[in-house]
């Protein structure tokens, strides 16, 4: 039986009262972490999302009525206290902000009782995710997870403040709107009015950002919601959260400068951290090729060494054929690890496979400089001391190689240097390492629809000394187009946009997309840039990725209030369901039954 209020006001927070309220009284509410009944005592932890407060309730202080409900409570039951605070009288808890002090009770409310969770509500939660999907309401009780939101809340507050300061505008843009061009599969809405119609869930609000340019707004930012149909991954959801930006009369410079300060002052605000200005920037084909990855994680070595050159007259069929085929032959030192065992290493070659490699070649140098490799027979003593000369191997080191077109190459060694960097225990929480990532190529051959397509988007801007390439050689064309990449992370992505005409033609051509393509997908924008549109750029953060490393935490699923799981399906409200009959006839809309995989009977 729920018991009203009326008559109390919350005074503080739990966690709000301090030593320097012993005396006076307070009147706190929250939830039960646990009572224990002591006899004549009963003690009852109270939690808020501050954190946890002593309760003492014992008979006379607080009268009959009151004591007897008091050991009633349990668990999760929601209470209202009106009490005096005094020093602890039992042990000091040097674990709690109010360690030192306790309430004691004269008046008790109980304002909601509650069954028993499915799950104790604890920080470090055991339970298994599925269930605490299920009950996402009370796996958000979790001091974990409210300290999460409280973070994502700061973070999102302290944005708004920087920009308003810098003169950036807040302004929406729509949500139901034409496809835009970020690359992803679109989530689609039917429309009722204009049936056999649809509208796309924006995955960026990319073209909206550059028409505000078009009319003058200059400085725009949005924290804004996007929508992609892609694979779902741990840094991956169907619906996150974007810093967007856009500023007009600008170049690659402004942006990176502006954005450098604000990292500076989340970092320093959340946190405490000191981020060392300017972030250190490196070319897409030095992150390449020293890292594999267009997203390096700077906080650690084990940087890829090309052998091509060194193992080029060499014999083994392996290698000839990955460099007769226009490939390399990388590999990386994975220090002091020369003693691995066999079985892990064949643990590591599977893993390289995972990723599309058709083998990983190793060399195992012992302590005593004996050496164990998967392709010495292949090799003349003095070729396989030159590479493992050229790759730095000392006794202890394993060597690992792989050979292939160059792009596969990078992606295994990349993926195994990241994969050895987490058996090795060679990545700190602690530690931020932002870095840049610049002059990303304009295209990439996609060989899935056997053309170009744009890395970034199709109106990212071209290096103007690439530009005589861009009908000729197409895939040597660089962009204006950077990342701010941390702890292996892309934590945000933009780029200088096009703003005249020509090079835009010349990009729609590169693309493969006719004049009246072109015009029928982005008319509006390129209609809106004929009336006089400034040189503009611009850059999104992805704020869920930005706060999970913020929080220290491995899935933005931990930052996110209401997530989704890997089938994008949410498992507490069950979304997607199907709807009425009535609605998908309003809509003009008939589902195909899809057809089950037959069997023989
Ligand atoms: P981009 O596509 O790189 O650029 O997206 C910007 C940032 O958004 C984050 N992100 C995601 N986070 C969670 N789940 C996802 N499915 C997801 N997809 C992307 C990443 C990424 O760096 N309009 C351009 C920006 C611009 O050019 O200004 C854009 O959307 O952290
Ligand atoms: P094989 O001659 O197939 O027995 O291969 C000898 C060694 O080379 C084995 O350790 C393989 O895992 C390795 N290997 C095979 N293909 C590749 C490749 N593309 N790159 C690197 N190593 C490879």
């Amino acid at each position: 039986m729920a018991e009203s209020m009326k008559g109390l006001k919350r005074s503080h927070r739990c966690t709000e009262v301090t030593k320097a309220e012993i005396g006076s009284t307070v009147t706190l509410m929250g939830w039960v972490q646990k009572s224990r009944n002591k006899g004549g005592i009963v003690f009852v932890d109270l939690r808020d999302r501050s954190g946890i407060m002593q309760i003492i309730f014992e008979n006379g202080d607080i009268d009959e009525q009151g004591f007897e409900k008091a050991g009633r409570l349990r668990s999760e039951f929601v209470i209202a206290v009106k009490g005096r605070v005094e020093a602890r009288s039992g042990a000091v808890n040097p674990n709690l902000p109010t360690g030192e002090i306790e309430v004691r009770a004269i008046e008790l409310r109980i304002l909601s009782e509650a069954e028993t969770p499915p799950f104790p509500i604890e920080e470090n939660s055991k339970t298994r995710d599925e269930v605490r999907l299920k009950y996402r309401y009370l796996d958000l009780r979790r001091p974990d997870l409210q300290k999460n939101m409280m973070l994502r809340s700061q973070v999102s507050t302290l944005v708004r403040q920087f920009l308003a300061k810098e003169g950036f505008l807040e302004i929406e843009t729509p949500t139901l709107i034409k496809s835009t061009p970020e690359g992803a599969r679109d989530y689609l809405v039917p429309s009722r009015v204009h049936p056999g119609s649809f509208y796309a869930l924006p995955q960026s609000p990319q073209i909206f950002k550059q028409l505000l340019m078009c009319s003058g707004y200059d400085r725009y930012f949005q924290i804004a919601r996007c929508y992609r149909d892609e694979d779902l991954r741990a840094d991956r959801q169907p619906e996150f959260t974007q810093i967007d930006m856009e500023l007009s009369f600008v170049d690659v410079e402004d942006v990176l400068d502006v954005n450098e300060r604000m990292l500076a002052f989340l970092f320093k605000e959340v946190l405490g951290v000191e981020v060392q200005l300017p972030i250190e920037r490196m070319t897409w084909i030095d992150a390449m090729n020293r890292f594999g990855s267009d997203k390096p994680d700077l906080r650690f070595g084990m940087e890829l060494t090309d052998v091509s050159e060194v193992v080029k007259d060499c014999e083994f069929a392996v290698f000839k054929g990955a460099l007769e085929n226009g490939g390399s032959v990388r590999g990386i030192n994975a220090k002091g690890q020369g003693a691995m065992p066999r079985k892990k290493i064949d643990k590591l070659v599977e893993f390289a496979k995972g990723y599309g490699a058709k083998g990983l070649a190793y060399i195992a140098i012992g302590e005593d400089g004996t050496v164990k490799s998967s392709f010495a027979k292949f090799m003349k003593e003095e070729e396989m001391q030159a590479l493992i000369q050229a790759m730095k191997g000392e006794n202890g080191d394993l060597l690992l190689l792989a050979a292939d077109k160059t792009k596969l190459v990078w992606d295994v060694l990349g993926a195994l240097r990241l994969e050895l960097a987490k058996q090795m225990d060679l990545l700190d929480k602690n530690e931020y390492r932002f870095v840049w990532i610049t002059e990303f190529p304009l295209l990439e051959w996609s060989e899935e629809d056997e053309r170009f397509t744009a890395m970034h988007h199709p109106f990212t801007m071209p290096m103007e000394e690439d530009l005589q390439y861009i009908d000729t050689e197409p895939g040597r064309v660089r962009a204006k187009a950077y990342d701010i990449v941390l702890n292996g992370n892309e934590i945000g992505g933009g780029s200088v946009r096009i703003f005249q005409d020509d090079v835009q033609e010349k990009m729609f051509e590169a693309l493969g997309f006719t004049k009246e393509e072109a015009q029928k997908q982005f008319g509006f924008l390129l209609d809106a840039f004929k009336y006089g549109v400034p040189p503009h750029a611009g850059l999104a953060y992805g704020l869920d990725r930005l706060v999970m490393l913020m929080a220290k935490v491995d899935s933005i699923r931990d930052v996110i209030a209401f997530p989704k799981v890997k089938d994008a399906s949410c498992l507490m409200s069950e979304a997607p369901d199907i709807v009425d009959e009535k609605q998908l006839e309003e809509l003009g809309i008939a589902i195909v039954a899809q057809k089950e995989e037959t069997t023989e009977e």
